[in-house]
Protein backbone atom coordinates (compact mmCIF):
# COMPACT_ATOMS: atom_id res chain seq x y z
CA UNK A 1 0.00 0.00 0.00
CA UNK A 2 1.27 3.70 -0.75
CA UNK A 3 0.53 5.64 1.98
CA UNK A 4 1.76 9.10 2.18
CA UNK A 5 0.20 10.94 5.67
CA UNK A 6 -0.19 14.39 5.55
CA UNK A 7 0.31 16.74 7.94
CA UNK A 8 -2.95 17.04 9.41
CA UNK A 9 -3.85 21.20 10.73
CA UNK A 10 -5.33 20.87 14.65
CA UNK A 11 -6.88 23.06 17.45
CA UNK A 12 -6.14 21.87 21.00
CA UNK A 13 -7.20 23.02 24.38
CA UNK A 14 -7.21 21.59 28.04
CA UNK A 15 -5.26 19.53 29.78
CA UNK A 16 -5.33 15.69 30.90
CA UNK A 17 -6.37 12.34 29.06
CA UNK A 18 -5.28 13.30 25.55
CA UNK A 19 -8.58 12.63 23.55
CA UNK A 20 -8.77 13.33 20.14
CA UNK A 21 -12.28 14.31 18.54
CA UNK A 22 -12.44 13.75 14.87
CA UNK A 23 -15.09 15.39 12.69
CA UNK A 24 -16.88 14.00 10.30
CA UNK A 25 -17.71 14.47 6.11
CA UNK A 26 -18.32 17.42 4.99
CA UNK A 27 -17.35 19.69 7.93
CA UNK A 28 -14.19 20.53 10.21
CA UNK A 29 -13.06 20.47 13.39
CA UNK A 30 -15.06 23.35 14.57
CA UNK A 31 -18.42 21.28 15.05
CA UNK A 32 -16.70 19.99 18.52
CA UNK A 33 -15.80 23.31 19.86
CA UNK A 34 -18.80 23.11 22.13
CA UNK A 35 -17.75 19.58 23.53
CA UNK A 36 -14.06 20.45 23.89
CA UNK A 37 -15.28 23.03 26.26
CA UNK A 38 -17.22 21.25 28.46
CA UNK A 39 -14.07 18.71 28.58
CA UNK A 40 -11.12 20.99 29.07
CA UNK A 41 -10.45 20.52 32.60
CA UNK A 42 -10.09 16.79 32.44
CA UNK A 43 -8.60 16.50 29.08
CA UNK A 44 -6.29 17.55 26.92
CA UNK A 45 -8.77 18.21 23.51
CA UNK A 46 -7.05 17.84 20.49
CA UNK A 47 -9.32 18.42 17.12
CA UNK A 48 -8.01 17.67 14.23
CA UNK A 49 -9.24 18.76 10.64
CA UNK A 50 -8.93 15.78 8.01
CA UNK A 51 -7.10 15.49 5.09
CA UNK A 52 -8.73 18.07 2.61
CA UNK A 53 -10.93 19.79 5.12
CA UNK A 54 -10.22 22.83 7.34
CA UNK A 55 -7.04 23.90 7.08
CA UNK A 56 -5.47 20.43 6.80
CA UNK A 57 -3.63 20.03 3.24
CA UNK A 58 -5.69 18.47 0.99
CA UNK A 59 -4.42 15.26 -1.72
CA UNK A 60 -5.87 14.14 -5.07
CA UNK A 61 -6.66 10.78 -4.65
CA UNK A 62 -9.19 8.95 -2.54
CA UNK A 63 -9.37 9.30 1.07
CA UNK A 64 -9.43 5.74 2.00
CA UNK A 65 -10.54 4.66 5.34
CA UNK A 66 -6.82 3.55 6.02
CA UNK A 67 -5.56 6.90 4.82
CA UNK A 68 -7.33 9.10 7.00
CA UNK A 69 -5.89 6.28 9.87
CA UNK A 70 -2.53 6.75 9.01
CA UNK A 71 -3.32 10.68 8.97
CA UNK A 72 -4.22 10.51 12.77
CA UNK A 73 -1.54 8.05 13.45
CA UNK A 74 0.73 10.45 12.31
CA UNK A 75 -0.21 13.46 14.28
CA UNK A 76 -0.72 11.16 17.49
CA UNK A 77 3.23 10.78 16.92
CA UNK A 78 4.03 14.15 16.16
CA UNK A 79 2.46 15.08 19.41
CA UNK A 80 4.42 12.42 21.07
CA UNK A 81 1.66 10.71 22.58
CA UNK A 82 1.75 7.00 23.34
CA UNK A 83 -1.99 6.45 23.74
CA UNK A 84 -5.16 8.20 23.12
CA UNK A 85 -8.89 8.39 23.65
CA UNK A 86 -10.31 8.77 19.61
CA UNK A 87 -13.29 9.65 18.92
CA UNK A 88 -14.37 9.84 15.60
CA UNK A 89 -17.80 11.13 14.03
CA UNK A 90 -19.53 9.56 11.51
CA UNK A 91 -17.07 9.00 8.74
CA UNK A 92 -14.42 9.56 11.00
CA UNK A 93 -15.73 6.71 13.49
CA UNK A 94 -15.24 4.56 9.94
CA UNK A 95 -11.57 5.94 10.00
CA UNK A 96 -11.52 5.73 13.70
CA UNK A 97 -12.76 1.69 13.31
CA UNK A 98 -9.62 1.56 10.56
CA UNK A 99 -7.32 2.88 13.18
CA UNK A 100 -8.53 0.60 15.59
CA UNK A 101 -7.77 -2.51 13.33
CA UNK A 102 -4.53 -1.58 12.42
CA UNK A 103 -3.26 0.19 15.62
CA UNK A 104 -4.93 -1.48 18.46
CA UNK A 105 -1.66 -0.78 21.08
CA UNK A 106 -2.31 3.37 20.16
CA UNK A 107 -5.80 3.59 21.60
CA UNK A 108 -6.89 3.90 25.22
CA UNK A 109 -10.59 4.41 24.48
CA UNK A 110 -12.74 4.78 21.44
CA UNK A 111 -15.92 7.06 21.03
CA UNK A 112 -17.84 6.43 17.80
CA UNK A 113 -20.81 8.92 17.44
CA UNK A 114 -23.31 8.72 15.06
CA UNK A 115 -21.71 5.69 12.58
CA UNK A 116 -21.61 2.42 11.95
CA UNK A 117 -19.33 -0.30 11.70
CA UNK A 118 -20.87 -1.81 8.34
CA UNK A 119 -20.04 -1.10 4.78
CA UNK A 120 -22.13 0.75 2.46
CA UNK A 121 -24.25 -1.74 0.66
CA UNK A 122 -24.03 -1.80 -3.62
CA UNK A 123 -27.09 0.48 -3.90
CA UNK A 124 -25.66 2.72 -0.93
CA UNK A 125 -22.50 2.65 -2.58
CA UNK A 126 -23.89 3.46 -5.84
CA UNK A 127 -25.66 6.09 -4.72
CA UNK A 128 -22.67 7.44 -3.32
CA UNK A 129 -20.28 7.45 -6.32
CA UNK A 130 -23.53 9.04 -7.79
CA UNK A 131 -23.19 11.94 -5.79
CA UNK A 132 -19.91 12.40 -6.08
CA UNK A 133 -19.76 12.66 -10.09
CA UNK A 134 -22.75 15.04 -9.14
CA UNK A 135 -20.54 16.97 -7.14
CA UNK A 136 -17.71 17.15 -9.16
CA UNK A 137 -20.12 18.32 -12.03
CA UNK A 138 -22.34 21.11 -9.51
CA UNK A 139 -19.63 22.19 -6.75
CA UNK A 140 -19.55 22.09 -3.24
CA UNK A 141 -23.08 23.80 -3.26
CA UNK A 142 -24.63 20.57 -4.34
CA UNK A 143 -23.78 19.27 -0.94
CA UNK A 144 -23.80 22.34 1.02
CA UNK A 145 -27.70 23.09 -0.25
CA UNK A 146 -28.72 19.41 -0.15
CA UNK A 147 -27.47 17.92 2.94
CA UNK A 148 -28.11 20.13 5.93
CA UNK A 149 -31.72 19.16 6.31
CA UNK A 150 -30.64 15.45 5.96
CA UNK A 151 -28.34 16.04 9.01
CA UNK A 152 -30.43 17.76 11.65
CA UNK A 153 -33.91 19.24 11.96
CA UNK A 154 -32.39 22.43 14.14
CA UNK A 155 -32.73 25.07 11.35
CA UNK A 156 -29.78 27.10 13.46
CA UNK A 157 -27.45 24.00 13.18
CA UNK A 158 -28.62 23.30 9.47
CA UNK A 159 -27.65 27.19 8.50
CA UNK A 160 -24.25 26.60 10.48
CA UNK A 161 -23.48 23.33 8.74
CA UNK A 162 -24.30 25.13 5.43
CA UNK A 163 -21.79 27.44 6.06
CA UNK A 164 -19.16 25.06 7.14
CA UNK A 165 -19.37 23.11 4.37
CA UNK A 166 -19.52 26.10 1.88
CA UNK A 167 -15.91 26.31 2.89
CA UNK A 168 -14.61 22.96 1.53
CA UNK A 169 -13.20 22.03 -1.80
CA UNK A 170 -15.10 19.96 -4.05
CA UNK A 171 -11.95 17.74 -4.88
CA UNK A 172 -12.11 16.89 -1.03
CA UNK A 173 -15.90 16.12 -1.16
CA UNK A 174 -15.28 14.24 -4.12
CA UNK A 175 -12.09 12.08 -2.55
CA UNK A 176 -13.56 11.17 0.63
CA UNK A 177 -17.44 10.37 -0.91
CA UNK A 178 -15.23 7.63 -2.68
CA UNK A 179 -13.43 6.92 0.27
CA UNK A 180 -16.42 5.98 2.24
CA UNK A 181 -17.90 4.22 -1.04
CA UNK A 182 -14.77 1.75 -1.03
CA UNK A 183 -14.60 0.96 3.07
CA UNK A 184 -14.36 -2.16 4.23
CA UNK A 185 -16.64 -3.83 6.76
CA UNK A 186 -15.36 -3.02 10.09
CA UNK A 187 -18.04 -5.55 12.08
CA UNK A 188 -15.32 -8.87 11.70
CA UNK A 189 -13.11 -6.63 13.76
CA UNK A 190 -15.03 -5.12 16.71
CA UNK A 191 -14.31 -8.23 18.90
CA UNK A 192 -10.87 -8.06 19.04
CA UNK A 193 -11.29 -4.19 19.99
CA UNK A 194 -10.01 -4.13 24.09
CA UNK A 195 -10.39 -0.87 25.16
CA UNK A 196 -13.72 0.63 26.76
CA UNK A 197 -16.22 2.09 23.87
CA UNK A 198 -18.95 4.46 23.84
CA UNK A 199 -21.18 4.70 20.96
CA UNK A 200 -23.01 7.80 21.34
CA UNK A 201 -26.34 7.47 18.92
CA UNK A 202 -29.44 10.27 18.26
CA UNK A 203 -32.28 8.79 18.22
CA UNK A 204 -33.46 10.61 15.28
CA UNK A 205 -30.68 10.37 13.42
CA UNK A 206 -31.94 9.82 9.43
CA UNK A 207 -28.10 9.07 8.25
CA UNK A 208 -27.66 5.88 10.27
CA UNK A 209 -30.53 4.47 11.84
CA UNK A 210 -30.54 4.04 15.27
CA UNK A 211 -30.39 0.08 15.49
CA UNK A 212 -27.08 0.32 13.96
CA UNK A 213 -25.53 2.06 17.17
CA UNK A 214 -27.54 -0.37 19.30
CA UNK A 215 -26.20 -3.67 17.46
CA UNK A 216 -22.25 -1.95 17.26
CA UNK A 217 -22.30 -1.78 21.23
CA UNK A 218 -23.63 -5.19 21.13
CA UNK A 219 -20.44 -6.46 19.26
CA UNK A 220 -18.10 -4.54 21.38
CA UNK A 221 -16.76 -6.69 24.47
CA UNK A 222 -16.28 -3.78 26.29
CA UNK A 223 -18.96 -0.99 24.71
CA UNK A 224 -21.97 0.84 25.77
CA UNK A 225 -24.28 3.25 24.06
CA UNK A 226 -25.65 6.10 24.82
CA UNK A 227 -28.90 6.99 22.94
CA UNK A 228 -29.68 11.00 23.11
CA UNK A 229 -33.20 11.11 22.52
CA UNK A 230 -33.34 14.67 21.16
CA UNK A 231 -30.28 14.45 18.91
CA UNK A 232 -30.40 13.66 15.33
CA UNK A 233 -27.13 12.76 13.20
CA UNK A 234 -25.19 15.85 14.69
CA UNK A 235 -25.33 15.43 18.64
CA UNK A 236 -22.49 17.10 19.17
CA UNK A 237 -23.96 20.42 18.00
CA UNK A 238 -27.69 19.30 19.26
CA UNK A 239 -26.72 17.81 22.37
CA UNK A 240 -23.49 18.92 23.24
CA UNK A 241 -23.88 18.57 27.24
CA UNK A 242 -25.27 15.08 26.84
CA UNK A 243 -22.28 14.01 24.39
CA UNK A 244 -19.72 16.15 27.16
CA UNK A 245 -21.67 13.96 29.83
CA UNK A 246 -20.93 10.43 27.69
CA UNK A 247 -17.16 11.53 26.93
CA UNK A 248 -16.87 12.17 30.63
CA UNK A 249 -17.63 9.15 31.66
CA UNK A 250 -15.31 7.00 28.69
CA UNK A 251 -12.68 9.02 29.96
CA UNK A 252 -13.30 8.12 33.54
CA UNK A 253 -13.15 4.12 32.73
CA UNK A 254 -9.61 4.99 31.06
CA UNK A 255 -8.24 7.27 33.02
CA UNK A 256 -9.88 6.77 36.24
CA UNK A 257 -12.92 9.14 38.15
CA UNK A 258 -11.33 12.21 39.40
C1 LIG B 1 -20.83 11.78 7.75
O1 LIG B 1 -21.60 12.45 8.46
O2 LIG B 1 -19.61 11.73 7.97
C2 LIG B 1 -21.41 11.04 6.55
O3 LIG B 1 -22.71 11.50 6.32
C3 LIG B 1 -21.40 9.58 6.77
C4 LIG B 1 -21.96 8.79 5.64
O4 LIG B 1 -22.45 9.36 4.66
O5 LIG B 1 -21.93 7.54 5.71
Amino acid sequence: MNIKPVDLAYEEIGQGTPVLLVHGFPVDHTIWLQVAEGLKDEARVIMPDLRGFGDSPDSNEVFTMRLLAEDLLALIDRLKLEKVVLVGHSMAGYAVLAFAHAYPNRLAGLGLVATQADADTPERRQARLVTARETKRRGVRYIADGMPSKLTQNVDIQQQLHENIMKCRTTSLVNALKGMADRSDANPWLAAIAVPTVVIAGRNDQTIPLQRSVTLAQMLSKGWLVEIPEAGHMPMLETPQEVVSALRQLICHVAGCG
